[in-house]
């Protein structure tokens, strides 16, 4: 029998890991349905089946609260197998339970994607028109809830909701966050994945702190950016949110919702402004800045390379391409989620050092667009030969290319199905 190829072999993932209507990031360590990861994984599952790509985005978005407020976790079933489960969120919400924080809002942009490529319009018109308010309230609840100056720019509350949970980026500020009453608990990642790959005890009791306090204010979303004391205002989450302002603009033009397209536009307009604010001519990226404190935080992290996700000035796109260039110097595979020059970069451990295929993936489109297509191919290569070296790993260490975290994952799967269809 010929042997399967990377694309089959990356269709083999999204099934195994397909609970009917949305999909779990790997089986045992991550068993519900995570925010950004659905919204990826439906980029690959439209290639196989188009009305399942917008089934994954829907699901996610049946749970959203009333707010506008798109959850990061919905705990679709009952597993003991996951730290922290809703009891310790204890959201309360009248439907299935959910965490009460929210993830980087790739939404916008995976409805326009998976709109702009679908073979059945029809079908494509229809769902979009469903999804589009419902994105649009998402993103009017970002900027009422976590800009509340009119910066422009959001800030995340809890290190989850940047999805690099234990970046260096929030080693000072989390520093600042108690850890008293938190209590004995038992963690449930380190027993699916290598210690050495995942985030500390030390990091654990803050993210916990964190919780119990916002449980404290009974997730009341107007309240919980004024009480936390992490406040971190990410380039490379502000990049997504721009990113997807402007591509459910474009997604509402082509639909006739001209006020949602407006809307949208000026939240991008703003943002874009402001991400200026961020840019760190020293280290040629953007960097992220801590609210409670005002000050930009001293950290080289993939965040601020993600930043080419938005419609950046084209010279700062010119200076991370040179960024991107100067770190592949110094690992075998690129992108690393830190700069391997830093003495706290950890090449195996989670987001301080490994390679991840979703960042890859929106940095390679971000360069692409920058006319930056070297550097993009760079990237999409470094991605491919990760996979034929160490299958569909969680994440990569950047230097030896060994697997990291969970394995059989989805997103790496459907960042590789996008990868090899790309051309
Ligand atoms: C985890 O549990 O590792 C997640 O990243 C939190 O969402």
């Amino acid at each position: 029998m010929a042997p399967q190829t990377a694309y089959d072999r990356a269709v083999d993932v999204l099934r195994q890991n397909d609970r009917g209507t949305y999909t779990v990031p790997t089986k045992g360590l991550y068993p519900f349905q995570w925010n950004w990861d659905s919204c990826l994984t439906a980029l690959g599952q439209r290639h196989v089946d188009e009305a399942r790509a917008w089934t994954e985005i829907e699901t996610l978005f049946a749970h959203q609260w009333e707010d506008g407020m798109v959850p990061h976790i919905v705990f679709h079933v009952e597993s003991d197998q996951y730290f922290p489960g809703p009891d310790v969120w204890g959201t309360n919400r009248p439907t299935i339970a959910t965490s009460g924080i929210t993830q980087p809002p790739v939404a916008g942009f995976a409805a326009k994607r998976i709109f702009d490529g679908a073979t059945d319009r029809g079908l494509a018109e229809e769902r979009a028109r469903c999804l589009l308010p419902k994105i649009d309230a998402w993103h009017k609840w970002f900027f009422a809830n976590r800009d509340p100056h009119g910066e422009g720019l959001v800030a995340i509350l809890h290190p989850w909701e940047s999805g690099r949970d234990n970046s260096i980026d929030w080693d000072a500020a989390l520093d600042r966050v108690p850890t008293e009453g938190v209590g004995e608990y038992t963690r449930r990642d380190t027993q699916h994945a290598d210690p050495a790959h995942r985030p500390t005890k030390a990091q654990y009791d803050r993210y916990l702190w964190l919780v119990q306090r916002f449980r404290g204010l009974d997730w009341d979303c107007s309240k919980l950016h004024d009480a936390s004391p992490f406040q971190v205002v990410d380039p490379g989450f502000n990049a997504i949110l721009i990113r997807s302002c402007t591509d459910l603009a474009d997604l509402a033009e082509a639909l006739g919702e001209t006020a949602i397209a407006a809307d949208n536009r000026a939240r991008a307009k703003k943002g874009l402004a402001a991400m200026e604010g961020l840019w760190s001519e020293p280290h040629g990226q953007y960097l992220c800045r801590d609210r409670t404190i005002n000050a930009l935080i001293d950290s080289a992290s993939i965040g601020g390379i993600l930043a080419a996700f938005a419609a950046i000035p084209a010279e700062r796109g010119r200076a991370i391409a040179r960024t991107i260039e100067r770190l592949s110097q110094s690992v075998t595979f690129s992108v690393p989620s830190h700069d391997p020059t830093d003495s706290r970069f950890d090449a195996p451990r989670y987001w301080r050092g490994p390679v991840w295929l979703v960042t890859n993936y929106m940095i390679a489109d971000g360069m692409a667009a920058a006319g930056e297509t070297v550097v993009a191919q760079l990237i999409v290569d470094s991605s491919l030969e990760l996979i034929e070296k160490s299958g569909f790993a969680e994440y990569y260490d950047p230097i030896s290319g060994a697997p990291c975290g969970g394995g059989d994952f989805t997103w790496t799967a459907a960042m590789v199905i996008e990868f090899l269809t790309a051309s």
